[in-house]
């Protein structure tokens, strides 16, 4: 076994997370969704979702009969929503394909939807025992420092080379605790700034320790400017309800429940005219807000706007008039979430200036 192998091992045994609620199982079915759900968040982020999503749906056949809209109702808030989408699909498919039995196979794994080659290595080894490694960006982050390899770690000729060396460090036992030694000792010790290198069962190989580098590892990513896009959010109200609307099945919030927008600097009361042919009172204008996605920056500028009757216009399927709370409740992202807030606190204060 590789030295930085055994090394780790004996590490994660006694320094690392042993109670994840995704540990001490072999359910594939958890592990899988616990690896989704820390793809882009968090350990002490997703706990509390995880937990919730894990009663709802405990098997994959829960999974597979379940809504969408369930299922996104679940992951609200999470964010990286394709995520949800992903796994719901890949529950449908490994039922109708795969007799309900999740593949152990480390190739058909990766035929399912949202499982890349680092989530299924994640799955081949703490579901399966199998010897497969992982590369995360905690990974990446470790082996470059660890090894030295210079140049943005997602550039393909540099993780290319990360896999390999990631390949060549693998033992041949003890797959858990080798695998959960990486992601903790990246997550806890070899954090991105002031890692904690006195703590670390790998200092003595450690290049970039050795070589006073660590500071400049991994190499940042090229920086690019990304657009800024402003927006309108029609928050129609009436009779102590607001409309969502639901966005197609696919792009930014896919499937999920949201206000109507328009383009900044469009004039509300000819859309709202216009396109639910309704006359409507327009409220003071709520705080802006920003939402920054990986590809573009998003500035909201929610207008809520009293609506005097609801004309038949706006009774297709895609529009739905839900009370704050139950609102709430429903499969939003977390910015609908934040003016659904505002909302709730305007109307209770409204509320208190009229009783007092
Ligand atoms: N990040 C991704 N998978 C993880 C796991 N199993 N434990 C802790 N952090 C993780
Ligand atoms: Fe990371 Fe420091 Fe350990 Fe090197 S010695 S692997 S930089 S924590």
């Amino acid at each position: 076994m590789s030295d930085f192998a055994s090394r780790l091992i004996t590490w994660q045994k006694i320094h690392g997370r042993h109670d994840l609620p995704w540990q001490n199982t072999a359910d594939p079915y958890a592990i899988w969704v616990s690896e989704i759900m820390l793809q882009q968040t968090q350990v002490a982020s997703a706990i509390g979702y995880y937990s919730k999503f894990m009663q709802r749906f405990p098997d994959i056949a829960a999974l597979a009969h379940a809504s969408q809209e369930q299922v996104l109702a679940y992951w609200s808030g999470l964010g990286y929503y394709s995520r949800a989408r992903n796994l719901h699909h890949a529950a449908r498919i490994i039922i109708e394909q795969h007799q309900g039995v999740f593949p152990d196979d480390f190739q058909v794994m990766q035929t399912l939807p949202g499982i890349g080659r680092s989530t299924a290595a994640a799955i081949a080894s703490f579901a399966f025992n199998q010897v497969q490694t992982i590369l995360d960006g905690n990974v990446k982050r470790v082996l470059a420092r660890h090894f030295l390899v210079e140049g943005w770690t997602s550039a393909p000729k540099v993780e290319k080379d990360l896999w390999q060396l990631a390949e060549q460090l693998l033992p041949q036992q003890d797959m858990v605790a080798y695998t959960q030694g990486l992601m903790d000792l990246g997550a806890t010790l070899c954090s991105r700034s002031k890692p904690k290198c006195s703590s670390c069962p790998l200092i003595k190989s450690c290049a970039a320790y050795q070589q006073h580098r660590v500071a400049d590892l991994p190499t940042a990513k090229p920086r690019k400017v990304i657009p800024e896009k402003h927006i309108t959010m029609l928050i129609l109200l009436h009779d102590g309800k607001v409309m969502l609307e639901k966005r197609p099945a696919s792009g930014i919030w896919g499937g999920l429940w949201s206000f109507p927008e328009t383009e900044a600097n469009l004039s509300f009361d000819s859309i709202v005219l216009n396109q639910f042919e309704i006359t409507a009172r327009t409220s003071p204008p709520l705080t802006k807000l920003s939402h920054t996605f990986t590809h573009f920056r998003l500035h909201i500028q929610p207008q809520p706007m009293q609506v005097a009757s609801v004309p038949p216009k706006i009774s297709e399927p895609k529009y739905i008039w839900l009370s704050i709370e139950d609102a709430l409740d429903a499969a939003i992202p977390t910015p609908i979430r934040k003016i659904l807030y505002t909302l709730l606190k305007n109307s209770a204060n409204h509320a208190q200036k009229k009783s007092a």
